[in-house]
């Protein structure tokens, strides 16, 4: 073969294995509103950044003819590139060949580029849209994919791991997504579950539907496994750009400063008038946050799931801050199961990566109930208080209205290492609220008074003794509890204050294998 014949061999193999399974499948990806695993790359990647390994990568399987069938690439396609000019590594699995399905050597694939995003310390991107184990190969496939789980639980904590899920992704292959940091669901495209309906029918009798069972929609608000809810892969693809943007490339890196142009001193008069008369009134405390953060911006964690408590990453004067704030619009911003662990997760996540965190604390306390207590909030409740008493990084917190029991001490408070806390004058730190206190304080007088209308009065009497004494942020102050109260429009410029005094911090917990965070 001349230099020539080499070079065109080259090229055309090249050409081969980025058709994948074909036109006909790539037509058939197109037609169910997806695209290819190279079209995905594409745009998640800056331009022409994209370098490509193991094109060449063929399965060895010998098993129901399969030998006759070898694509180039075996079915995923990987490498690194950059966004923003920041190195990360990338693996899309392409339904075109195989349906995406998992063989000993595409698995092998998809190690070589985690492996690698470990020694550089970058991120890993993994695009899933796969029919899971490719079922020719028997267990190598099983094998296969504990090899990936094992790198993504090595990883946790390293490198920060995003998974988009495009298509499929079902049985065992659920497991690798569900170890990484975040998940994403594209509407009406793709679905996870451990089993699907058909076995659900067989074993349980029940009948339900692929969307039901495991969509999108499922995951994003009821179950809490996907952490976005994509309208289509563009979106996903653009918001995993939008995701690394305030995160390290690895744990060892600070998180990432940017310019700000936003002013840092801007005062917001609406916030003196944000927090309402009366104090079971709600409000949206997503206001509260555009209104303090960098040009509005604010990157929302889990936005359809335990809306009672909102997470999310934003900018402070170019810094990247991890907010965490009880939703006074939604269940009264109370704290239970579901939002202890979503907050929990992401207080973790913060600390693992050095970003700091802001806590906005408006609680009315731990949700009550047999219900909560079955589930286990006890334990749930605890992992919050873990993850935030656990966490080194910076931590500023400002009580907005109420912070009351234990959710109080929960949220960030001084005494689980809280760096700077404030109050806005609005803050109520109590041990619990006006009335529940009043029931319990005065019970044995209120069985006494037989007519409504005076039992009424002393209740509201009582309960206005209670609020003049608790029912504000002096109390705390006093005792150091709370470094200072500020005026709420001043928050934007005091916070930022706030974390650039604290970015020299050190903090350590004792030296131990691991923690025993109550899981
Ligand atoms: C081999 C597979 C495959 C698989 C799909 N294909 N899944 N080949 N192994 N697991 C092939 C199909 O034969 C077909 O090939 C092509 O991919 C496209 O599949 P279609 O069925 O035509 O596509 P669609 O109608 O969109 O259905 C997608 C699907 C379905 C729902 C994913 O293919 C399906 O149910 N696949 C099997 C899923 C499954 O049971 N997987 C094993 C789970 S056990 P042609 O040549 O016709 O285009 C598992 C264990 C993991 O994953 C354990 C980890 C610990």
């Amino acid at each position: 073969m001349s230099k020539q014949d080499k070079i065109k061999q080259l090229i055309d193999l090249r050409a081969e294995a980025k058709l994948g399974g074909g036109e006909k499948r790539i037509e058939s990806q197109h037609a169910k509103g997806k695209m290819t695993a190279r079209e995905r790359i594409e745009i998640l990647l800056d331009e022409g950044s994209f370098e490509e390994y193991d094109m060449f990568v063929t399965h060895r399987c010998t098993n129901f003819g399969l030998e006759k069938t070898k694509v180039l690439g075996d079915g995923v396609v990987t490498g690194s590139g950059t966004i923003d000019g920041r190195v990360v590594y990338v693996y899309a699995q392409d339904f075109t060949v195989f349906g995406g399905s998992l063989s000993e050597t595409f698995a092998k694939k998809i190690c070589k580029v985690m492996d690698m995003a470990m020694k550089v310390g970058a991120p890993i991107i993994g695009i899933n849209d796969s029919g899971g184990a490719r079922i020719q190969e028997g267990v190598t496939s099983l094998a296969g994919y504990a090899d990936i789980f094992q790198r993504n639980i090595m990883a946790s904590g390293v490198i920060p791991q995003i998974s988009a899920i495009f298509g499929p992704c079902a049985g065992g292959a659920v497991y690798s997504p569900a170890l990484t940091d975040f998940i994403m669901m594209t509407e009406n495209s793709s679905y996870m579950f451990v089993t699907g309906p058909k076995v659900v029918k067989t074993v349980t009798g029940e009948e339900i539907t692929t969307e039901d069972l495991g969509g999108a929609n499922i995951h994003s608000s009821k179950s809490g496994v996907s952490h976005f809810l994509l309208e289509d892969e563009e979106e996903g693809l653009l918001l995993i750009r939008k995701l690394l943007s305030y995160l390290p490339q690895n744990n060892l890196e600070e998180a990432p400063v940017v310019e700000c142009n936003d002013p840092i001193d801007r005062l917001d008069d609406a916030l003196n008038e944000i927090i309402p008369e009366n104090a079971n009134q709600p409000y949206d405390v997503k206001d509260v946050i555009y209104s303090m953060v960098d040009n509005s911006e604010f990157l929302e964690i889990h936005r359809h799931y335990a809306k009672n408590i909102v997470c999310g990453f934003a900018n402070f004067d170019g810094m990247s801050v991890g907010i965490v704030a009880n939703q006074p619009n939604f269940l009264a911003g109370v704290l239970d199961i579901d939002a202890s662990r979503k907050a929990a997760r992401f207080v973790r996540f913060c600390d693992a990566f050095n970003v700091p965190i802001l806590t906005l604390v408006d609680v009315p306390g731990f949700l009550p109930g047999s219900n909560q207590e079955y589930g286990g909030i006890i334990t749930h409740g605890a992992k919050l208080m873990f993850a935030y008493g656990e966490a080194t990084v910076p931590k500023v917190t400002i009580t907005l209205r109420k912070s009351y029991g234990g959710a109080h001490d929960v949220m960030s408070s001084k005494q689980l290492r809280g760096d700077i806390n404030y109050a806005w004058p609005s803050a109520e730190i109590a041990v619990m609220g006006a009335s529940g206190a009043v029931e319990v304080l005065y019970g044995r007088e209120l069985s006494k008074i037989e007519d409504a209308d005076e039992r009424a009065k002393f209740v509201a009497e009582k309960e206005a003794e209670y609020k003049e004494k608790f029912a504000n942020p002096y109390q705390a102050a006093s005792l150091g509890y709370i470094d200072d109260v500020i005026e709420p429009r001043n928050s934007r410029f005091r916070i930022i204050r706030a974390f650039e005094m604290l970015q020299t911090k050190k903090d350590t917990n004792p030296p131990k294998k691991h923690s025993n965070i109550p899981l």
